[in-house]
């Protein structure tokens, strides 16, 4: 029996992504910053609203195609940028990519990630990437340089990390990133023998010691250190005058992610940016930054004519819908998808995909609605408590 027919729901990945992952790793995917308040409200913030289904509507035939840049997804949901997502599951960013691939849905990569960004875009030259920027001005050229010389066509720079967050979880969990060897991960990594095989020692044997791969023109610093670059951690020194000069060195679609305040929005529209991810990064970076969706109307109205996106605790069809009868273009889900991977590879990718697919479209129907164009503001009720479940 697969350990899929198990899996109901995304939030059902959870539960065994835990028992499979060593703990500093399962603390880090799962983990947020201080005290969980952006996190948690992330996910309160859909019940701030209700539906209002029509009835009677002919919904025999539903569709969840949308266009996004010019290019066509089958769903209106993503995967969004995790780090190291090669130390969750064998080859996690090809496995993400490629079952983003197949669904047909978009795929972020992240800067933080263990595996070249040219294999990825060789496997899935559909993939998006997100870089974190380096301080160094040539650098951060070589890095946006490559990004095209790989063929990738959409760039996202995440804007809500000028300072490495207070994530007093990882400490707890003993996590750090570059990881720094000690008994307790030796202990974690052995009393999880079926991770440490199947992930940690197959990467080991076939690809050698992973990498930071993707932080600049060349390789970064290995996954196992006990130093980490510092100039790479800051990113005190981004502003809009960088975001002007990636506009001119970028051809391609550019995306902002970590966008909250509509002003920002604004700015981004006048600096030829092409989408935003409203986002407080998972609840991962400031703590108490607001909700992404409580935010959404007043960005979508700032932004004009450019893609409106969104992510942070999208768990069901009904969050998805919200988020785009608001105005969103598409959403991106992060930990479900890392925890699939983590459980069943590829599979458990698609499985997450299918579920949240179905989930949509039965939703549309109940709704009385046929495409995503017909999501609007319409279809929704302010709640008049937002009550706690
Ligand atoms: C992230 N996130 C993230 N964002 C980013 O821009 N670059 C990155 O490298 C990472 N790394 C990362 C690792 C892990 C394990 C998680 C869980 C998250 C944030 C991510 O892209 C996204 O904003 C949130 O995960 C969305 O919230 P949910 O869906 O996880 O609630």
């Amino acid at each position: 029996m697969s350990v899929l027919e198990d899996v109901l729901a995304l939030a059902d990945f959870e539960a065994l992504a835990r028992k499979r992952l060593p703990s500093p790793l399962f603390g880090y995917v799962s983990g947020d910053c201080e005290d969980g308040q952006s996190r948690r409200q992330n996910r309160l913030s859909f019940r701030d609203y209700e539906l209002k289904p029509r009835v009677l509507v002919d919904v025999s035939e539903r569709h969840q195609e949308i266009n996004l840049f010019g290019r066509k997804y089958a769903f209106p949901f993503g995967i969004a940028p995790m780090g190291i997502a090669a130390l969750s599951a064998y080859r996690g960013d090809l496995v993400l990519a490629s079952a983003a691939a197949r669904a047909q849905v978009p795929f972020i990569m992240s800067g933080w990630s263990l595996i070249p960004l040219e294999e990825v875009a060789r496997a899935a030259p559909q993939t998006w990437f997100q870089a974190y920027l380096p301080r160094k001005q040539d650098q951060s050229a070589a890095l946006i340089d490559r990004v095209a010389n790989a063929g990738l066509q959409t760039l996202v720079i995440t804007v809500d990390t000028p300072s490495p967050a207070n994530r007093e979880n990882n400490v707890r969990a003993g996590f750090s990133s570059p990881l720094r060897p000690s008994m307790r991960l030796a202990w974690e990594g052995v009393s999880h023998p079926r991770w440490l095989v199947s992930v940690f020692i197959r990467t080991l044997f076939k690809h050698g010691m992973p990498h930071f791969e993707n932080w600049h023109g060349g390789r970064g610093t290995p996954m196992f250190s006990s130093t980490l670059d510092t100039d790479i951690a800051q990113r005190g020194h981004l502003t809009w005058s960088h975001v002007q000069s990636i506009r001119k060195r970028w051809p391609g679609t550019l995306v902002l992610k970590g966008v909250l305040a509509a002003e920002d929005a604004k700015l981004a529209r006048e600096h030829g940016v092409d989408g935003i991810i409203v986002s407080n990064h998972g609840g991962r970076q400031l703590d108490g930054a607001v909700a992404p969706l409580r935010v959404l109307p007043g960005i979508v109205d700032s932004f004009g004519t450019g893609a409106v996106m969104l992510d942070g605790g999208v768990r069901r069809g009904t969050d998805v819908i919200k988020a785009l009868a608001l105005g969103a273009k598409c959403v991106f889900v992060g930990r479900p998808f890392n925890y699939a991977a983590a459980v069943a590879g590829e599979a458990g990718v698609a499985h997450a995909v299918d579920l949240l697919e179905r989930e949509i479209s039965r939703n549309m129907a109940m709704l009385g609605v046929r495409t995503a164009n017909e999501l609007t503001r319409d279809i929704l009720i302010r709640s008049p408590t937002n009550r706690e479940f």
